[in-house]
């Protein structure tokens, strides 16, 4: 069994990323899901000084022994103004001060959605374009617009395109896991 981290990259306790991104990691081959809620890994935000004077975060430490006790990740993106929610950015921040390998080079396979018609495009980008860059086992999901249209819990994701897009897009992430060493 591969161990999967899941969560929607939001603080809201509503999450529709956080209903996302746990259907499709579920839907994975031999894997055992395990649900994170970022509230769990609530920080000051992240500062120069503030390290320098207390060291990293305690919770950005366990986050990073999540990480490392993990087969995989999917992550959906809440996006706020355009960009990362603030409780994710934060987190990344703080992790990124611990080493270089922030990600330890879990695949990590990149979702979004949203109410609106966009389904959270631009965040999608961003993380993708950041992901690609820091990590090479990243893989492009799905940015599903009108999520309250387009999901529903039990059958998943009702557009049939984006359905079929995502259905290879984990597939190509079950390839990347059992392609992992150790
Ligand atoms: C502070 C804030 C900023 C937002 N900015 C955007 C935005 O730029 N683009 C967008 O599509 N939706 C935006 N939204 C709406 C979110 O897409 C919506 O709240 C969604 O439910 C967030 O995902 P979550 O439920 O997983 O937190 C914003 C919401 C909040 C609270």
């Amino acid at each position: 069994m591969k161990k999967i981290l899941a969560f929607g990259a939001s603080s809201s306790k509503a999450s529709i990323n956080q209903q996302f991104a746990i259907y499709v990691a579920r839907q994975i081959k031999e894997a055992e899901v395990i649900e994170v809620d970022l509230n769990d890994y609530e920080m000051p935000i992240y500062s120069v000084d503030r390290q320098r004077e207390n060291g990293i975060h305690p919770l950005a430490l366990s986050f990073k022994e999540l990480l490392k006790s993990c087969d995989g990740l999917v992550i959906s993106f809440a996006e706020h103004n355009g960009a990362y929610s603030t409780a994710f950015k934060n987190i990344f921040d703080w992790i990124s001060r611990i080493d270089k390998n922030v990600w330890e080079e879990k695949p990590m396979l990149i979702l979004s959605t949203a109410p609106g018609s966009r389904g959270g495009a631009t965040v999608f980008g961003i993380a993708h374009a950041k992901f690609t860059r820091m990590n090479p086992n990243t893989v492009k999901g799905v940015s599903l617009p009108f999520f309250h249209k387009n999901f529903s819990k039990e059958v998943g994701v009702l557009d049939t395109e984006l359905a079929e897009v995502l259905k290879g897009s984990i597939h190509d992430f079950e390839h990347m896991l059992t392609d992992q060493v150790g």
